[in-house]
């Protein structure tokens, strides 16, 4: 037993994500977080909105609300929507939080009395036409480094380049798309990131069982050039948090907030402390996951996220931390995922291209959803989601090998036996055939899960329900049951049993077949098992269950015709 801390990347208040965002960071550390509370782990699972900046600012004015109030309402509908897809946080923050601002001014203020602040007078774009600064984000142009044309001034989603917007070749306004631009002066701080770097290298250095996306990206940016340069971390906004020095004013700063790429990781820490207040603890509660002179030292912290955000969380985050030269816990391993893709192109948000949380929701359950986008989950490369692909996944994997097979074993006993495990003696040489290779594959599928190796675990579990399948479909108890009806009973005793033993393995895919799986055998809370032999001596001779419901409906081709025309965003 071990305590885990998990953190998804933490997605942005404006909007809602779409199934791509969802299977980069938040489903894959739901399905790792749910594996090792099976496990018996002390498991502390956090996401939040990130509330900051300006899409925030501006997505208000267009819905025409208070920024505030327009977070508080985002951050209930995406809560609603993490509840739909059994997103099992802890506690899901705000980046806006009370406690996000006082962490936040306070790691300034460290970093200050560090000596790693530099204030600098700086020339920034300001928008004639839209009367305003134009913070990163609101600046596009051509990336200096690919030339890709909608570069925007933070970062190159293309070619994953970190940039200042004065960097961008031919920019615009991506408010109102004027070139109208002026560059004025104005003060800002800066983390001297620079002066980290050789404890970055080293730090990176460390953690050889990172995975090569991952390392690569940090890497590139440590050593490409200009990679790892000091970076602006106060913005000229309104909604943010304030610039200050700990508690304290921090002159010729004033108006100013801080860059929401400063304070969204600290989130990670102060979300914590939201959890420990909501759950009415006291800040020890939450200290013990996050100081490692208050206990967090044997705290494993695993971090998940899409590629684009590995810079922020190997560089700029750690930064942060280590510069502070406080006690924090630093991140021990991250998961990071290439990108979803839709139907031959990208999902976007702007166009509606794709297929978006409620929308998902709306046509089908949960399970469905994670059980595609986690089998198919974007790790050694870009995935595509089509809706052939899913039809298919969904009628063989869900539908036919893990659907069938419990309907099939608690319908056949039914009839015969009723609505109790029979008895039927001692396995014979097929039974233990079958347990040994289930072993290895349970094995093999522990192990995988372990390794957050998301797909090939999904692989392996598919493996597992295939095989019970292939049991019933050899021994056939309804034959055997016209001859021997002991042996057949042995048989059903097995194959029930194999029934709850999927549905307990396979919760962190499908918690609600699972749940149904397990609620119609009586056995709600039924924990991980030790060995497929225990797993299959469970149910005992006697024990009483009920046929569940259809656990997956097939989708139909008309079905699949009419969403594939629905969801093309035109
Ligand atoms: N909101 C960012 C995104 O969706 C992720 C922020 S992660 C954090 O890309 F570390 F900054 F919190
Ligand atoms: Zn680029």
């Amino acid at each position: 037993m071990a305590r885990h801390l998990i953190t998804s990347a933490i997605p942005y208040i404006n909007g809602i994500k779409h199934l791509g965002n969802l299977v980069g960071s938040q489903l894959p550390a739901d399905l790792y977080a749910r594996y090792l509370r099976a496990r018996g782990h002390e498991v502390l699972f956090l996401c939040a909105t990130d509330e900051h900046g300006t899409p925030a600012e501006l997505a208000a004015a267009k819905a025409g609300k208070p920024v505030a109030d327009y977070c508080a309402e985002m951050h209930a509908v995406q809560a609603e929507l993490a509840r739909g897809f059994r997103l099992s946080f802890d506690h899901f923050g705000r980046s806006s939080s009370r406690q996000n601002h006082a962490l936040t001014q306070h790691f300034a203020g460290k970093l200050d009395a560090a000596g790693l602040i530099e204030e600098v007078q700086e020339q920034q774009v300001y928008s004639n036409a839209d009367k305003r600064f134009l913070p990163d984000r609101y600046i596009e142009g051509t990336c200096p480094n690919c030339g890709y044309d909608k570069a925007r001034g933070d970062q190159c989603e293309n070619c994953t380049k970190q940039l200042d917007p004065t960097d961008l070749i031919a920019p615009r306004s991506a408010i109102s798309g004027s070139n109208d631009l002026e560059v004025r002066q104005t003060k800002h701080l800066y983390l001297r990131q620079s002066v980290l770097k050789d404890t970055l290298d080293a730090w990176i250095d460390s953690k050889t069982d990172w995975p090569v996306l991952t390392t690569s990206i940090a890497k590139k940016w440590l050593h490409d050039g200009d990679g790892l340069k000091d970076r602006g971390i106060t913005r000229d906004l309104d909604w943010g948090i304030p610039v200050r020095r700990g508690k304290e004013e921090w002159p010729g700063m004033e108006g100013k907030v801080f860059y929401v790429w400063f304070d969204a990781p600290i989130e990670y820490i102060a979300c914590a402390s939201e959890w420990s207040e909501a759950q009415g603890l006291d800040a020890s509660a939450w200290e013990r996951w996050w100081r490692t002179d208050k206990g967090a030292d044997d705290v494993r912290y695993t971090q998940f996220m899409g590629k684009d955000n590995v810079p922020f969380h190997t560089l700029s985050f750690p930064a942060t931390i280590l510069g502070s030269a406080e006690p924090w816990k630093l991140v021990d391993h991250l998961k990071s995922f290439n990108y979803l893709t839709y139907d031959g192109g990208q999902f976007s948000t702007s166009q509606g291209r794709g297929i978006f949380m409620d929308q998902a929701l709306e046509i089908l359950p949960a399970d469905y959803w994670r059980w595609w986008l986690l089998s198919h989950a974007p790790e050694s490369s870009d995935a595509e989601f089509t809706w052939e692909n899913f039809q298919v996944s969904v009628n063989k994997d869900l539908a036919d090998v893990l659907g069938n097979f419990v309907s099939r074993i608690t319908k056949f006993c039914r009839s015969k036996f009723g609505e109790r495990v029979p008895d039927g003696g001692a396995f014979g040489p097929d039974e233990m055939d079958l347990l040994h290779a289930i072993q290895e594959r349970l094995g093999r599928y522990e192990a995988l899960m372990q390794a957050i190796e998301v797909r090939k675990s999904a692989q392996e579990l598919r493996a597992i329900w295939a095989s019970g399948n292939e049991y019933l479909q050899t021994v056939a108890p309804w034959s055997t049951f016209k001859t021997d009806p002991e042996k057949a009973a042995m048989q059903t005793r097995l194959g029930l049993n194999l029934a709850h033993f999927f549905g307990v393995i396979s919760s962190p895919f499908v918690p609600d077949a699972s749940e149904v799986i397990l609620e119609s055998f009586g056995t709600p809370a039924a924990g991980w098992p030790e060995s497929a032999n225990t797993a299959v001596d469970q149910l005992k001779a006697g024990h009483a269950f009920t046929v569940p419901d259809v656990l997956f409906a097939k989708i139909t081709d008309e079905q699949r015709e009419k969403w594939q025309s629905d969801f093309s965003g035109t």
